[in-house]
């Protein structure tokens, strides 16, 4: 059949990746060596990676690491976003609990190009998103893909659409896909339906300029998000393509549910559109090259891969910044009398004023500097779970029925499924396939590119699964006609549990 065809023309194996799980923090902390090289930083920080980071850290540097705080021993790179803090009705502001650290995927795509993709070189350093911004200009919920103009292609509008704040509820049958909300819901919203918190989602470009240097002023101008934001084609100017970076940070809002007060960024940012990261590379390029080119399993697993030397959790845990001596006695966790570093609260529209860069930082008593850190469970995976389909909440709710997709069965994805669809997928932001029962084997290869994650619970697991795009036949359209669309499919990852 033609869709059988379409998948098999789309195994290319580009679109697999892997998740490098960051377990523990190496602190929180005003350092940021891109922003505010050398000084203290405006703001606080949530970092990971190789230990020898600090106000000053460059490749070297992280390469001379002893230790880092993510999986894989070899990965020295420092990965780094804001603190998420509480700011309580009496004004007093304590950091909010971070679960599980951080995971940093690394997306291996081409956006169907064919083109190698490169580790990133040695000195290579980025940021994406902007601290200062406080609006949002695209359509609310984000139209489907396929159907993006050029008022949604600029980059200015993609990069809107790499951040994420994605409402954590592992009981809920429904759960949003990555990247699907692009601000930072208010507390009622959060106490009433995010009860596992909210996980921060930061893609980063993967287009680079090779002309532009390694790190250019700024560590923007050098790369470009593809056309899909994740995945798709690459700006002129741009073209060699890296390992697509994505960071999911989740924060426990639920530890302060029927506490009056709001949920703040350490940049001041109440609003989510200013939410943004940071990478330095840490890693020895042959090494990561090896990776890239070798891991190309579709579950996501470091384990998967012979290149990486993994440790334990508490290995991870064990491994902590030196923290420089001027912020030594610096208690970002609070609580406090304000942010960390005194940074103003601005909530927009117009972009925030400048923070308060190599502000001192008070004698508070010494403490610990560290939020609290909650562990993830290694509980074992009892059973196979089903995969349960809906539209998600977000879109517009024209669910029009379901369809056979043997075809895509045919391609390995499920052994019996039953694809939900909108009515028009213009108007619909997400379609998520039901796999019912799910398979009983782990899918290790199919078409389509993963465009997203989310969790989703089953048997007391929290799993996480990629979302994927796929190309299909739908052969009971409404309209009687087949059609070839593009739409959204869940794809279950055995094993990949998260923040449980
Ligand atoms: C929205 O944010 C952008 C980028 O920070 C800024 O240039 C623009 O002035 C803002 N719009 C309003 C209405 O303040």
């Amino acid at each position: 059949m033609a869709a059988a065809a379409l998948l098999l023309a789309s195994l290319s194996g580009v679109d697999a990746f892997w998740r490098m799980d960051c377990h523990s923090p190496l602190g929180i902390a005003r350092i940021d060596p891109l922003v505010n090289y050398g000084e203290i930083a405006a703001h606080s920080h949530i970092i990971f990676g190789g230990d020898n980071f600090s106000p000053t850290a460059g490749y070297d540097d992280l390469i001379a690491s002893e230790s880092t705080s993510c999986r894989a021993k070899e990965d020295k790179s420092a990965y780094w976003t804001p603190s998420f803090h509480f700011k309580h009705s009496d004004g007093t502001i304590e950091v909010v609990g971070n679960q599980g650290g951080m995971l940093a995927y690394y997306f291996l795509r081409d956006g169907g190009t064919g083109k190698e993709i490169k580790a990133f070189p040695a000195g290579f350093k980025m940021i994406a998103g902007d601290t200062n911004k406080r609006n949002y200009t695209g359509p609310v919920p984000t139209p489907p893909q396929s159907t993006w103009g050029p008022d949604l292609l600029t980059q200015a509008s993609l990069a809107e659409r790499a951040l994420g704040f994605n409402c954590l509820d592992y009981a809920n049958p429904i759960p949003e896909g990555s990247l699907t909300r692009h601000f930072l819901p208010d507390k009622s919203f959060l106490d009433a339906n995010c009860k596992d918190g909210i996980r921060l989602e930061l893609a980063f470009p993967a287009c680079w300029n090779e002309a532009a240097g390694v790190a250019p002023k700024g560590y923007k101008s050098h790369v470009a998000y593809p056309d899909l934001v994740q995945d798709g084609v690459c700006p002129d100017g741009f073209s060699t393509r890296l390992p697509g970076l994505f960071y999911e940070t989740i924060w426990r809002t639920q530890d302060f549910v029927g506490k009056d007060g709001e949920f703040v960024i350490s940049n001041g940012d109440p609003t989510g559109y200013g939410y943004h990261g940071d990478f330095i590379s840490g890693w020895e390029v042959e090494t990561l090259q090896s990776a890239v080119d070798t891991c190309t399993n579709l579950n996501g697993e470091l384990e998967s891969c012979p290149v990486f030397t993994l440790q334990t959790q508490p290995e991870m845990a064990a491994v902590k910044l030196t923290m420089p001596g001027d912020l030594k006695n610096e208690n970002c966790a609070g609580p406090e009398s304000a942010l960390p570093g005194n940074v103003a609260i601005q909530s927009g529209p117009q972009p925030a004023t400048e923070n308060h860069a190599g502000a001192a930082a008070p004698t508070y008593a010494a403490s610990s500097y560290a939020a609290p850190s909650y562990a993830v469970s290694s509980k074992p995976v009892v059973s196979t779970p089903a995969v349960s389909a809906k539209l998600p909440a977000y879109s517009k709710p024209s669910y029009a029925g379901s369809f056979s997709i043997q075809d895509i069965h045919a391609a390995g994805v499920a052994s019996t499924s039953s694809i939900a669809t909108s009515e028009a997928s213009s108007t619909s932001a997400a379609v998520y396939v039901a796999v019912t029962p799910a398979p009983s084997a782990p899918v290790e290869s199919d078409g389509g590119s993963i465009i997203g994650t989310t969790t989703y619970t089953s048997d007391g697991a929290v799993w996480e699964v990629a979302i994927k795009e796929i190309d299909i036949t739908v052969t009971a359209e409404p309209t009687g006609a087949a059609r070839r669309r593009r739409h959204l499919a869940q794809h279950r990852h055995v094993g990949d549990r998260h923040g449980l």
